[in-house]
């Protein structure tokens, strides 16, 4: 086709593709095409504007390396992220909701017994009690599910980012009891900023935004028969629970962070106060369950 008008280069790109072999790849890029030249016909950048734009996603190949993916980034502060989590799995009574996997997961974490402390090497800050119980969407409790932990600590670093915590400081694995009941200690976490040294950060600057999230746990709840749930859950007194960087926070993943400010009778006996409690049940969807690739070793 020879293109005789701006009007006709959409129908050029569509006729171009329209022998791709595999049918959903063809609908996915020509859903791509259609969208990506109806937003430069409603945003008609300039060319330097356009060359800019592409400087722009080349620097995210850039800045992307064994230890920062910019690209994730990128999607995650523009909300792509959080939109395809919740296309996949939409906010519904029942099932507990899913959050992002985030960039700081490793698989492998210690097997812990119920009620250990996930902090293994000196992490100051308040002491942390989390419980609660893994049950299906029929309430029924499910014994032997298998909950994975990990967390930054109270001054918002994860352990492979602090050479002040020990190797798989603040992750664990439990496995529920028979009342399906999972419960282990903690630090309280901290909110933390998203990588900033790159051309996010210089975006997220530029539209004065804040590039911090507010603290969570986050959780991998597995059992047979059952999806496996990935989330995270926030604390409510965070300052920044209403404008999340990557767009996570939705209201039933806000946890009631308990402070105490004397020791209560069941709590272990070395704790001091304050410390904190946070009771939340997990609640998983019949299926299949299948585990994430982790993106760092
Ligand atoms: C996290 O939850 O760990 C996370 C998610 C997205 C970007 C950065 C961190
Ligand atoms: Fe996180």
């Amino acid at each position: 086709m020879i293109i005789e008008n701006e009007g006709m280069v959409t129908e050029a790109v569509q006729h171009a593709t329209a022998r791709t072999r595999d049918t959903r790849l063809r609908e996915i890029v020509d859903l791509f095409v259609k969208h990506a030249h109806a937003f430069l016909r409603e945003a008609r950048p300039t060319d330097e504007e356009f060359e800019a734009g592409l400087r722009f996603i080349a620097a995210l190949g850039h800045h992307t390396h064994e230890t920062n993916n910019e690209v994730v980034l990128a999607s995650d502060v523009f909300g792509l992220s959080t939109l395809v989590k919740l296309l996949n799995h939409p906010l519904q009574a029942g099932p507990t909701a899913s959050a992002l996997l985030g960039p700081f997961y490793r698989g492998n974490a210690p097997w812990c017994e119920p009620g250990d402390n996930i902090a293994r090497s000196a992490t100051p800050g308040p002491a942390l009690l989390v419980s609660g119980e893994v049950r299906d969407v029929d309430g029924a409790a499910l014994a032997g599910a298998v909950v994975d932990v990990w967390q930054a600590s109270p001054v918002g670093f994860y352990e492979n980012q602090d050479p002040h915590q020990e190797n798989m400081n603040l992750r664990g694995r439990f496995r529920t009891d028979a009342e399906g009941r999972y419960r282990f200690r903690s630090v309280k976490p901290a909110g933390y900023p998203v990588p900033t040294n790159g051309p996010v950060g210089r975006l997220l600057d530029a539209q004065q935004r804040h590039p911090f999230r507010p603290a969570h746990l986050h959780f991998i709840a597995s059992a047979e028969g059952h999806e496996t749930l990935i989330t995270q859950v926030f604390a409510d007194d965070d300052e920044n629970l209403t404008s999340d960087v990557v767009f996570g926070v939705v209201a039933p993943l806000v946890g009631t962070f308990r402070r105490h400010d004397r020791v209560g009778p069941d709590a272990p006996p070395d704790i001091q106060a304050p410390y904190y409690t946070l009771e939340y049940d997990l609640v998983l969807a019949k299926g299949v369950p299948s585990f994430p690739t982790p993106p760092i070793p």
